[in-house]
């Protein structure tokens, strides 16, 4: 595929309606680095990373791009790049160092510069309430395993809806809880490093009802707001039409996307097929009220897409493609390899066809229940150097931009939401290259390039092509 495919900037941003949002998001933990800097408590990610193993290269998140210093260089960077919106998250141990009780002012005063400075700067803020970076004494006590969690989570998030309630445009409760479930509590391959397989269910549960009982905290606080939360949806087919493979497509589309989503849209748990139930055992134990504080009218959907899923029955290598914890699993099916998309450097399907379908499915199974969508992120990453001298032509993640972005539209309709979905906006991962998890630095997915050693940003190609989207858009309305 070529950049020429996706069609020229102006024809791209003539189908942005007014008041699409066009957006960049990062996550604390990913960016921020100063892990012990102005009274930060440990988080889990931090005792993980420190495991030898855990992280590609023995990447540690110590100093990372080293944003908590570097926030006005890299608000100035949004300024150039034109951008509508910025979703970053607040980090959880910088504002409640112990997970519960006594806050950190200086934690709370850095987001508080931050947000003004955002404003003054006119973008924005989206704000995700926890990307992930649990405070470790709380991950000591069981995590999200761990009932209270979720009511920790939401006293802290009573804590920041006081404190910014006022200046932030959008909440986002929890960031992909499918990425936590299963990487941190059933593969181990993210903090805290749980191998519980499916026993992992539990932790799916207590994220969900933290971010019902945050939606009520915010809503408590009045925030001036919308309300959302951000879900990876990874569409998954059979690899076949044989019964096997859709009845093992169908459960790891309840696994990935429905437990979430059928949870907070219909205020139901997906039931899995009888042949299947023993995988799911139990989601913990769920107490009466549950869902229905779990699915409470939410403003906004984030909707995170970064590739689908092809499944087929039988074991086979678990090539789950998310980085270290491959091959670990033992389950009745594997993911079989789409040969008609090309590849990122993660290894995963450049399917931007599939987003347009992934909407228009959500429309018809959500239906009502659906409000209107943000793509919260979507990006990719791509082998590029560790220093560079001028911005790098990075064509193939303009190609994998514009096209997804494109693809989304698609599923607007030719006359906006009243014949399609209601897409308000589309937030691109990432502002910069950052820690990447267990993938540590090896996975490159900013805009601009950040060199690690000297810490310097360089715009990409990428960057530009986004800015000349915003300009030629601004020219149209
Ligand atoms: C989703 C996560 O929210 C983000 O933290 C991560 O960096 C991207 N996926 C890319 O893997």
């Amino acid at each position: 595929m070529t950049v020429q495919d996706t069609g020229s900037v102006e024809d791209l941003a003539a189908r942005l309606r007014p008041g699409f949002t066009l957006g960049v998001a990062t996550a604390a933990f990913q960016i921020e680095g100063s892990l012990t800097a102005d009274g930060r408590g440990p988080a889990g990610w931090d005792a993980f990373a420190e495991k030898p193993g855990t992280i590609v290269d023995g990447g540690s998140p110590a100093i990372a791009c080293d944003h908590y210093n570097r926030a006005d260089e890299d608000i100035a960077l949004m300024q150039e790049l034109g951008v509508d919106s910025y979703r970053f998250s607040l980090s959880w141990p910088r504002i409640q160092p112990e997970g519960k009780g006594a806050v950190n002012p200086r934690g709370l005063e850095f987001y508080d510069r931050l947000i003004d400075k955002l404003l003054a700067a006119g973008i924005s803020p989206m704000v995700t309430v926890y990307h992930w970076d649990t405070p470790l004494p709380l991950e000591h006590a069981g995590g999200w395993l761990n009932r209270e969690t979720a009511h920790r989570f939401a006293e802290y998030s009573a804590i920041v809806a006081e404190r910014y309630g006022d200046r932030v445009d959008s909440w986002v409760t929890v960031n992909e809880p499918v990425s936590v479930t299963l990487q941190g509590y059933a593969l181990g391959a993210h903090s805290p490093g749980n191998q519980l397989l499916f026993d992992c269910l539990p932790a799916a549960h207590h994220q969900l009802l933290g971010h019902g009982l945050a939606v009520q905290a915010l809503r408590a606080a009045g925030v001036s707001g919308q309300i959302g939360i951000s879900n990876m949806h990874s569409p998954v087919r059979p690899a076949s039409n044989k019964l096997s493979d859709r009845l093992m497509s169908d459960a790891l589309d309840m696994i990935l996307n429905r437990i979430y989503a059928d949870a907070i849209l219909l205020g139901e748990y997906p039931k899995p097929p009888l042949a299947l139930s023993p995988l799911f055992r139990s989601l913990g134990p769920v107490q009466d009220d549950d869902l229905k504080t779990i699915s409470q009218p939410l403003d906004f959907y984030g909707l995170n897409y970064y590739y689908p899923l092809k499944v087929a029955s039988g074991s086979g290598p678990a090539e789950i493609p998310t980085g270290a914890a491959q091959e670990m699993v033992n389950v009745p099916f594997h993911l079989a390899v789409y040969d008609e998309y090309e590849t990122t450097g993660f290894g995963w399907p450049e399917a931007p066809d599939q987003l347009t379908t992934l909407l228009q499915e959500m429309q018809q199974r959500y239906g009502e229940a659906l409000p209107p969508i943000y793509i919260t992120e979507g990006g990719a990453s791509f082998p590029e150097p560790d220093h560079v001298t001028s911005p790098l032509q990075d064509t193939n993640r303009i190609t994998y931009l514009a096209e997804h972005l494109g693809h989304a539209l698609t599923a607007t309709g030719p006359g906006g939401d009243a014949e399609g979905i209601d897409l308000r906006g589309y937030y691109v991962w990432t502002l910069m290259d950052n820690f990447e998890w267990a993938a540590g630095y090896s996975q490159r997915f900013g805009l601009v390039h950040v060199d690690f050693d000297t810490l310097e940003r360089t715009p990409k190609e990428s960057f530009y092509w986004l800015r000349s989207l915003e300009r030629a858009r601004r020219r149209e309305q």
